[in-house]
């Protein structure tokens, strides 16, 4: 078994482009779990927020401290003994570095599907607007977990239950008895 596999995780991080339905299986799969679910937008700084909302896109240099308040937040989460799902892109395999800061405890869960799936998806989600092309420039920031990762890959061409039970099956796998509700 893979040495990154090995520790019963605290942390889940549920990543992928915009529209893989990242906070729609990340909440089922915490409710499955009996975990708690974040939203990782909830952890931008405010300068972040007032970017976003002007219109202007983040740099990377505005990435770092709030990727670093979520990694905060996972260290405070697994010394206290609980457990966490968190919706976060983490696109580029920096980002996930800083999340996973070296952690032995904390999953990647990848959202995989294609494009074409994705913005049909988009197409049809109420009550969010999506600039045209933004889609695509997801898809070319994109790097994909790599091996080393130990990422739990799941395909979204499936329904939000199918999905949930088969990352909880991947883990039930790798940890017997632990994961099961
Ligand atoms: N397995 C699924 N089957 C059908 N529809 C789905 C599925 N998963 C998510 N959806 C729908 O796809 C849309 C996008 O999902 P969601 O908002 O969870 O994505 P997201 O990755 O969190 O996006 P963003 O990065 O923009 O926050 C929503 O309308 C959601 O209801
Ligand atoms: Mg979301």
């Amino acid at each position: 078994m893979n040495e990154n596999a090995s520790r019963p995780p605290c942390a889940l991080i549920v990543m992928g482009v915009s529209g893989s339905g990242k906070s729609t299986i990340a909440a089922k799969l915490a409710a499955r779990l009996d975990w708690t679910f974040e939203d990782g937008d909830r952890f931008h700084p405010a300068s972040n927020v007032a970017k976003m909302r002007a219109g202007h896109p983040l740099t990377d240099e505005d990435r770092w401290p709030w990727l670093q308040a979520i990694a905060d937040e996972i260290d405070r989460v697994c010394r206290a003994g609980a457990r966490v799902v968190i919706a976060c892109s983490a696109l580029k395999r920096a980002y996930r570095n800083l999340l996973v800061h070296g952690r032995n405890d904390v999953r990647i869960v990848f959202l995989n599907g294609t494009q074409a799936l994705i913005a049909d998806r988009l197409a049809r989600r109420k009550g969010h607007f999506m600039p045209p092309g933004l889609l695509d420039s997801q898809f070319k920031t994109l790097e994909s977990p790599e091996p080393d990762e130990s990422p739990i890959t799941v395909s979204i061409d499936a329904s939000v239950e199918a999905i949930v039970e088969d990352i909880v099956r991947h883990l039930g796998a790798e940890s017997p008895g632990r994961n099961r509700t």
